[in-house]
């Protein structure tokens, strides 16, 4: 009788704990979680001690203090006193393994914070705001209990590379706007912002040395509206459509991710995909033009053509773009590059002889390869989508693995680097439910369960070749999506997908859980005044 009263205790014990870690709905769920009993609670006396002077550790807890005087009407006094109760501590550990990584000690009158980097720190801080009660989020309404349950957390990132990425050429966005997606990102402990910055229907980036590329390149006189249909079909809007970052906008950007540990990797599109440069500057085409900044979506004849003016120009280009950014890659396009023009042009065909070059897949590569010299030259590396394969790859280019999987593992098996992002499971312009329910998509269905069973590391690669994959992307191309609402719409809750696909230990998945999580999370997202689409609330599967 003893031991059945015994299992029965053990056997209510478990199940409460295991209540407690569901209802925790952090996203993306850390590697180790044990709750205990009690609770911490924050009030205005609570200090916020300080293991070093450090800078960005300072100003991740600052962030954290914004967030709770705009909630609760008061910010925690920072010291570096030690203080033994009543207390978060923020200790820089050395011991700690995972530059990101952070461990989380929840105690009835003490947190404990501790990681090897400020940015761990901050990771920290983001599972301390979303076990504090959803109110966090909201700018101050009544009187709340901030309450933290007791627990041990230890986390750590599966991968290095974790981000979405943000095309604001097809359609344009804010600077407000990208820092608004930085702290999207940031919150789900996302890394990196892929920032697609020219395109053919517009160049969205000031470069001082090359005003045209603004003043012409960034505006487009007519946009498809509508349904991509044969062209006797097709519907205008002939609105004047444009915009740019200055400089100034873009180091405001960057100042702003920088605080909150996202990497912004600039993409400048060489060789195709460049009919906007090419209205500015026609000269740099294989023709010579002339050129209108692109208003129909799609893949266009008219590239850069591998002249020395033109590599003096990307060169150029090349060189304001690293001034500006601090990210350690450059993203250089490579897709989507026709060859018909350099079939028919009389300097591509020499150079192809002068180089011993078998075709124009060569000729692209020998451009990729001579940008990269370029780029290495100033200390930082080259991405290129999935086509730089073709013709060769560049010596240290990284690979980011679009059309499916295939050039990631081909990629990977020759040593380079690769970021997946294949359409299928993780283009986030794809429908997301049911299309007769959804605002108009370019195509595709790639709904949250199918993001979220997306495992980065293809069965086929040994584990040295696995090595290679640093991490995941989702891709938010716009030629679909006018306005902000609408982009973060399809970026959330599939974003989140791809923080917990990139973060979580892979044992870790459950997509009931992780559904049942994020339909918590939208409460959150609510109070932040963030859209994202709802349609797991109404999901049968
Ligand atoms: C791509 O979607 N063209 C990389
Ligand atoms: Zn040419």
């Amino acid at each position: 009788m003893k031991k059945i009263f015994l299992s029965v205790i053990i056997i209510l014990f478990c199940a409460a704990i295991n209540a407690q870690t569901k209802s925790l709905n952090l996203v993306p769920v850390p590697a180790k979680v044990k709750v205990n009993a009690g609770q911490f609670e924050i009030n205005s006396k609570t200090q916020i001690v300080l293991s070093s002077d450090n800078k960005e550790m300072k100003t991740a807890v600052e962030l954290f203090n914004g967030l709770l005087n705009r909630a609760a009407g008061y910010r925690l006094q920072v010291t570096n006193n030690s203080v033994s109760s009543n207390a978060i501590i923020c200790k820089l550990n050395p011991a700690i393994s995972n530059k990101e990584g952070y461990k989380l000690l929840v105690q009835n009158s003490l947190i404990t914070l501790e990681a090897q980097t400020p940015q761990g720190i901050f990771y920290g801080m983001q599972t301390l705001r979303q076990l504090l009660p959803l109110q966090i989020e909201q700018p101050y309404l009544s009187n709340v209990a901030w309450t933290v349950p007791c627990l041990e957390i230890e986390d750590a990132p599966r991968f290095v590379h974790r981000g979405l990425m943000l095309d604001v050429c097809r359609h344009f966005q804010p600077k407000e706007f990208v820092k608004k997606f930085i702290d999207m990102l940031a919150y789900h402990k996302m890394n990196t912002l892929h920032w697609h910055l020219t395109e053919d229907q517009g160049w969205r980036i000031e470069i001082k040395q090359y005003p045209k590329l603004t003043t012409v390149g960034a505006y487009r006189n007519r946009t498809l509206d509508g349904a991509y249909t044969s062209p006797e079909k097709r519907k205008w809007d002939n609105t004047r459509y444009g915009g740019f970052y200055t400089q100034e906008d873009i180091k405001e950007v960057l100042a702003y991710a920088q605080k909150r540990f996202v990497n912004v990797i600039p993409e400048i599109e060489l060789p195709g995909h460049a009919i906007a440069a090419l209205t500015a500057y026609p000269e740099l085409s294989c023709t010579g033009g002339p050129f209108e900044v692109e208003g129909l979506w799609g893949v266009f004849n008219d590239i850069y053509c591998p002249k020395e003016t033109t590599f003096q120009f990307l060169e150029n280009v090349l060189s304001e773009v690293i001034a500006l950014f601090p990210s350690q890659y450059i993203h250089i396009g490579g897709d989507e590059a026709p060859k018909l023009r350099w079939q028919n042009c009389a300097h591509c065909q020499s150079l192809i002889k002068k180089e011993g070059l078998k075709d124009e897949h060569e000729l692209q590569s020998y451009f990729i390869k001579r940008i990269e010299k370029f780029i290495e030259s100033k200390g930082k590396h080259i991405i290129g989508w999935d086509e730089i394969l073709e013709g060769g790859l560049a010596p240290n280019a990284t690979v980011m693995s679009w059309r499916g999987e295939e050039g990631g593992i081909e990629a990977a098996r020759q040593n380079h680097d690769v970021i997946m992002t294949p359409t299928n499971y993780l283009y986030l312009d794809y429908y997301q439910a049911n299309p007769k329910t959804q605002p108009w998509a370019i195509g595709g269905f790639v709904p949250l369960w199918k993001v979220y069973s997306y495992n980065p590391i293809p069965d086929v690669l040994n584990q040295e070749e696995a090595k290679h994959i640093l991490g995941l992307q989702g891709n938010i191309w716009t030629e679909y999506i006018k306005t902000s609402d609408h982009l973060e719409y399809m970026a959330f809750p599939r974003g989140a997908a791809v923080a917990e696909i990139g973060w979580s230990p892979n044992a870790k998945k459950n997509y009931p859980d992780f559904k049942e999580r994020m339909i918590q999370q939208f409460k959150r997202y609510d109070g932040m005044g963030w859209n994202y689409c709802n349609a797991i609330l109404t999901e049968t599967e």
